[in-house]
């Protein structure tokens, strides 16, 4: 199907305009509390790199959870199979900060993106490579061609000052030899992860390897086709916290958000998507983000069902 993306775009931001219940932003930390849960963008970006954006879409933003995926395909590229004897791969039904499972489960968390999975991805991308949050910017700056792309230092210190639930959760997982790096230096390289500031285009185009089967911008390859199926199912299933079930029955596609308001989605094989607004509902998902998302699969078709 021929299908210019541009008109789907600008009927979704009409239709999220007139959305009278936005959530709230994220209040645990002052550089989240503070966003207007009005703002919105959101960007399609087509295998070939070209890029469909509306509203804010080249706002910079907190990425928050949304790099989990990348430091996810990074570590799954140097490890290989070996990443999952640290990680699981079920959703957890329980809030991405939780502790509660980690004692049942003898220090291995459930999947890669609660905070405890992508803590044990973190130290193990770390070990590999000696700098997991500088190999993960110097990916998404490629990818997105925008090598203007940083940390925002000022979040990283803001999360390491209010850190204590992660700082538990590292200790705790250290404590079943399931992480090799001091704490310290893990919570520096996770914090850093989380405070990477990006636009809506920037992280369409960085998610584009998933919908390329693992190719990456440049054509090389960064995933076997095995592993990028296995990545935008480990989305699926549990990109979206507690909600995974509700965002695979409305909006049916790979997706996996950050507590700034972003989502990224995957339609494999056709486009990647990005879209933001800071508005959180109870479970940290962008109100007007699933909005948004929901929208586009039901009038573009586009889904992996
Ligand atoms: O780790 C934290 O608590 C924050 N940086 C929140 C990250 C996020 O978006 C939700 N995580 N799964």
């Amino acid at each position: 199907m021929l299908l210019t993306f541009a008109p789907v775009l600008d009927r979704i931001a009409e239709e999220i305009a007139g959305l009278a219940e936005r959530g709230r932003p994220a209040d645990y930390i002052p550089a989240l509390a503070s966003a207007d849960p009005n703002r919105f963008g959101m960007a399609v970006a087509e295998l070939d790199g070209t890029v469909y954006g509306v509203g804010e879409w080249q706002q910079p933003f907190s990425t928050q959870s949304v790099t989990k995926v990348f430091t996810l395909a990074l570590a799954l590229a140097r490890k290989g199979d070996p990443l999952w004897d640290h990680v699981g791969r079920e959703p957890s039904g329980n809030p991405f900060n939780s502790l509660v499972q980690l004692e049942y489960e003898n220090g291995i968390p459930r999947n890669p993106f609660i905070n405890a999975g992508a803590l044990v991805v973190t130290d193990q991308l770390h070990r590999m490579t000696g700098d997991a949050s500088g190999v993960l910017l110097d990916f998404l700056r490629a990818e997105s061609g925008n090598a203007d792309l940083d940390f925002d230092r000022d979040v990283a210190a803001s999360e390491t000052a209010h850190g204590d639930r992660n700082a538990a959760l590292a200790h705790f997982m250290a404590s079943y030899d399931n992480i090799a790096n001091p704490v310290p230096t893990l919570l520096r390289e996770y914090f850093r992860q989380c405070s990477v500031e990006a636009s809506c285009g920037d992280l369409a185009l960085a998610t584009g390897f998933l919908a390329r089967h693992g190719i990456r911008a440049d054509g090389s390859r960064l995933l076997t086709r095995s592993q990028a199926k296995q990545v935008n199912a480990v989305m699926l299933t549990c990109g979206t916290y507690d909600a995974a079930g509700d965002f695979a029955y409305r909006v049916g596609l790979p997706g996996k958000s950050g507590v700034g308001g972003a989502i990224i989605a995957v339609v494999p094989g056709r486009c990647t998507l990005c879209v933001w607004s800071p508005g959180l509902d109870e479970r940290g998902n962008s109100v007007a983000g699933v909005a948004a998302l929901d929208r586009f699969t039901t009038i573009t078709g586009l889904s992996v069902f």
